[in-house]
């Protein structure tokens, strides 16, 4: 029997995305349906998205609602079923989805995603006519209130999932927007969506979930410690009966360089030679010298602490002292932007920086490169070494998360049994990542060995194949077959 899964999210892709969120709600949304399942996706329906609403039909009319007119609409696009929060007092503005244009998070973020959780937990009642979810599976703390609202307001609501994308952000609020959000009271207890004194979005939703999913074994475990709980790991420990670690797949259709559009040269893991003009695209576009013969490291990376680039600000000088070329696309953290772009300033020949968020050069820099680097402190699960070995571009990450479970690190071992893909080092140190670097280097050297890693990467697994039935198994098991 098909599963019918109501994803709540405040980002999917190809439509609002700031990071990997977007690209698993969207891929799984795809996914489900070859596996028995049929997922739509509840979605803000942002001002950057709203071409979507054109044709679009009405299925809800919810009346005011957290300060305004609330309505649900329909609309199937880029083959994903989407249902759209239309609120324009919450949704309708510019800029970045959680950010106002001074950069800030937008000061009524509880009622915007609060309104979002509160959308889902009607539909999962079964608020739409002639379709009512199986189960609901909340994503990050956007839609850690589902579950809180199912329970506030039904008796015979569907199980909810509660996935952790990311920890580090909990949706934590002052006591006083209980009201606002129409939160009963009882629920400000330890037991519920209280937090030292405060609402937390994402601890009220663990609380209350009946299964709990994060994207990587190795995050499931590290989010039990002190060291990556980020406060929650009492909270995770108490429920780590219901907890497990699924690993994401990326959208191997999206990343294929064997057809991806926005390449200079689509190629396989046979014809590795023809990446040579993605790597001449990419020291064009960033006006470096187009000899391809020295190694080009990348990053394409939200800018932030997680992400440990302050560590790669420091190792790259000693990388370029080598012969090596740089280039990365980012943007986020103020400070780390200048780093870079000062970096790039004074090795105009060869590092290239390009401060934004750009899908097309992503994808074209995962091409040309050589390399990658994802020196993250926390990394629950990790996208870009993911597409960066699909294009046969080695990873070279910190041995945390996600990125541990997916990278094998060439050391004589894994060299000698043939099945390296990447670079792996801990902990998190400028002198650890230089060793990495440095091991890179030297490996680049021996072409024959080096492209032994890269087919090695190219066949690593990095699609839904296997993840994609321990979801619909979690769905299952909730629902009791
Ligand atoms: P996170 O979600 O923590 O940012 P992931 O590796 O899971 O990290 O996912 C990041 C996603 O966002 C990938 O699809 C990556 O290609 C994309 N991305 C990150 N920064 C940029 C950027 N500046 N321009 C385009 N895509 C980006
Ligand atoms: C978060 C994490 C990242 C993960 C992504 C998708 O943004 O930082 O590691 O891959 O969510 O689950």
């Amino acid at each position: 029997m098909t599963t019918k899964v109501l994803a709540v999210s405040s980002e999917c892709a190809p439509f609002a995305k700031t990071g990997g969120l977007a690209d698993v709600v969207g891929a799984l949304a795809k996914v489900l349906g070859d596996h028995d399942g049929e997922c739509r996706v509840l979605l803000p329906l942002y001002r950057s998205i709203a071409h979507l609403a054109e044709g679009a039909a009405t299925a809800l009319e919810l009346g005011n609602k957290f300060g305004g007119p609330v309505r649900v609409l329909t609309q199937r696009a880029a083959g994903i079923d989407l249902l759209l929060v239309d609120a324009p007092h919450l949704y309708d503005r510019p800029a970045q989805i959680y950010l106002d244009d001074a950069g800030k998070d937008w000061a009524d973020n509880h009622l915007r995603f609060g309104l979002l959780s509160w959308v889902g937990s009607v539909i999962g009642r079964g608020g739409l006519d002639g379709w009512r979810p199986d189960v609901v599976h909340a994503h990050d703390w956007q839609a850690g209130l589902v579950p809180i609202y199912l329970r506030q307001f039904g008796k015979d609501t569907p199980p909810c999932v509660v996935t952790i994308h990311n920890i580090a952000f909990q949706g934590v609020f002052a006591p006083s927007t209980m009201g606002e959000l129409g939160l009963d009271p009882a629920g400000f207890t330890q037991d519920g969506f209280e937090f030292f004194g405060k609402i937390s979005f994402l601890k009220g939703g663990l609380m209350l979930a009946d299964q709990i999913t994060t994207v990587s074994p190795t995050y499931a475990r590290e989010l039990m410690t002190s060291e990556f709980g980020m406060g929650l790991e009492g909270v995770l420990r108490s429920r780590s009966h219901v907890l497990t670690g699924i690993l994401n797949g990326i959208d191997t259709e999206v990343w294929n360089p064997g057809t991806d559009p926005v390449l200079a040269q689509t190629y396989s893991s046979r014809t590795l030679r023809r990446k040579a003009a993605n790597k001449q695209a990419v020291l064009a576009h960033f006006g470096l010298p187009e000899d391809t013969s020295a190694p080009l490291f990348s990053v394409v990376s939200r800018l932030s602490d997680q992400k440990g680039l302050d560590i790669a600000l420091q190792a790259l000088p000693g990388l370029i002292a080598q012969g090596a070329r740089f280039v990365l696309l980012g943007s986020g953290d103020p400070d780390l932007e200048r780093g870079f772009s000062e970096l790039a300033s004074q090795h105009p020949d060869s590092v290239g920086v390009e401060i934004g968020f750009d899908e097309n050069l992503a994808h074209l820099i995962q091409a040309g490169a050589d390399t990658i680097l994802i020196p993250s402190r926390f990394e629950p699960c990790g996208l870009t070494q993911l597409c960066a070995m699909r294009y046969g571009t080695l990873p070279i990450v910190s041995k945390t998360g996600g990125l541990a479970d997916t990278v094998i690190d060439a050391n004589e071992a894994a060299l000698a049994m043939g099945c390296a893909t990447g670079f792996q080092f801990a902990p998190v140190t400028v002198d650890k990542l230089s060793d990495a670097l440095s091991r890179a280097m030297n490996l680049f050297e021996d072409e024959k060995a080096w492209q032994k890693v890269m087919r090695n990467a190219m066949k690593h697994p990095v699609g839904w194949e296997r993840s994609a039935d321990k979801v619909v198994d979690i769905y299952k098991g909730l629902l009791g077959s």
